[in-house]
């Protein structure tokens, strides 16, 4: 083997276990500026920064989003280079990066990143809250009732331990109203109340929660509040420093289209002396709360650098813009739902007291069939809830959908309730 076969045959050894794959499914064209007035045609262009094959129709934002394009093209570059070299002086950098998350989180929640632990997931969040309160026999906790488990059965289950008591605030259905849950959240307080926490936006229905009003009215009663964010955080255009929360929590994995196993609790600096950490390890992050808050051992820091990046792109395109477009495919379908005959819809009809979930019951069509002939058969996906409470069809749009799909949605279930499954 001469000279110049042995160097191919290095270059070769150092290239074919690591084969660089072909990124550019995951760039995308490039994202033009948010026009004043967005229509379709932009809406399309937001729609190819995703690496959903063009006929699949996702309505299922409020189980899990796609990641941007560019979001997976950090975490594999990120990873790539970390893996390539691994040594501390390296990885320094990184450190640098999940700061800068931290910072951009506090601008999207216009908090300050001293209050914000960048954490796995929504139900993380809701446990270090609901684990961390000094909480004992004789003090009680006001949930509203539709809850989702981290929120629900954790507090049920550190009850058990603590000796607390968990008071659901009941949710009816249709959404009765604003008013109503700040009048059940007032009359449900005793002087032994502690807690109050609730869901931004149900999973279930996409019933809204009047967040501001409640959260003020434990602050002037002195109890904490804990606002579930999971489906709000990258849908609507959350401001931490109007609704003045305790706490509250999200996940990258929805509605940001960050990357999976990311989330974020934010904790109020007037909140800060009333909660323990839960976990205590090594590389916690480097400031305010995230010092005591954070420390959960080695992270997977070019993930959480790629939240960042989500972070970056929906404030490119605008959050005002994003919540607007979800709010306006969610009342095309349910429009177009509304006129099929046997559908019974559970999400109110008031565009002001939901977002992007809406739920309904397809008449006496069988639920699973229904969603697994909507995915077979049209490319759409969604959710099913079974069961006696409002049992059905949930769907859940972003703004990577378009009309288009709305369109194909409304004609896909006509076509069963007509036809059945
Ligand atoms: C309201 C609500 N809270 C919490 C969660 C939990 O989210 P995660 O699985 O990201 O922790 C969900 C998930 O759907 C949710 O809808």
């Amino acid at each position: 083997m001469n000279r110049r076969d042995f160097a191919r045959l290095l270059a070769l050894g150092g290239a074919v276990p690591f084969v660089t794959p072909e990124w550019s499914w995951a760039q995308g064209a490039t994202l033009p500026p948010t026009p004043a007035s967005p229509d379709e045609k932009f809406w399309l262009s937001v729609r190819d920064q995703f690496v959903m094959p063009k006929d699949l129709t996702m309505l299922n934002a409020a189980n899990l989003c796609p990641a941007f394009g560019p979001v997976l093209e950090t975490m594999y570059r990120l990873t790539k280079d970390m893996d390539q070299d691994p040594s501390s002086n390296n990885r320094a950098k990184l450190g640098n990066g999940r700061e800068n998350t931290r910072k951009l989180l506090a601008e999207f929640l216009r908090v300050t990143p001293e209050d914000v632990v960048i954490t796995r997931n929504t139900s993380e969040s809701n446990n270090l809250v609901s684990t961390g309160i000094d909480l004992r026999a004789g003090d009680e906790v006001l949930l509203s009732a539709d809850n989702h488990p981290s929120n629900h059965a954790a507090w049920q289950e550190k009850a058990k331990r603590f000796g607390f008591t968990v008071i659901d605030v009941p949710t009816p259905n249709p959404h009765p109203g604003f008013d109503h849950y700040v009048r059940a959240f007032t009359s449900a307080i005793t002087s032994k109340t502690k807690v109050i926490s609730f869901t931004h936006q149900t999973s279930t229905v996409g019933d809204l929660f009047p967040a501001k009003e409640i959260c003020r009215l434990a602050r002037e009663r002195g109890i904490l509040s804990l606002v579930d964010g999971a489906q709000s955080f990258g849908l609507m255009d959350v401001d931490l420093s109007d609704i003045q929360p305790d706490f509250y929590s999200g996940s990258s994995h929805k509605w940001v289209c960050g990357p999976k196993e990311n989330g974020v609790l934010y904790i109020n600096k007037s909140a800060q002396s009333k909660i323990w950490a839960s976990i205590f390890s090594a590389y916690p992050g480097r400031v305010g709360v995230s010092r005591t808050f954070e420390g959960f051992g080695q992270r997977d820091e070019p993930t959480m650098i790629a939240f960042g990046e989500a972070l970056t792109l929906q404030t490119k395109i605008g959050r005002a813009v994003i919540e607007k477009r979800s709010r306006e495919l969610t009342q095309a379908l349910m429009a177009g739902l509304k006129k099929i005959d046997g559908v019974k819809i559970w999400t109110s009809p008031d565009p002001m007291q939901t977002v992007a979930v809406l739920s309904f019951l397809p008449g006496s069509l069988d639920i699973r069939k229904l969603a697994t002939a909507l995915y077979q058969n049209d490319r759409i996906g969604c959710a099913t809830r079974g069961g006696q409470d409002r049992p059905g069809i949930r769907f859940s749009p972003h703004f990577y959908n378009t009309h288009a799909d709305v369109d194909r949605t409304i004609a896909a279930v006509k076509k069963y309730m007509t036809t059945g499954v």
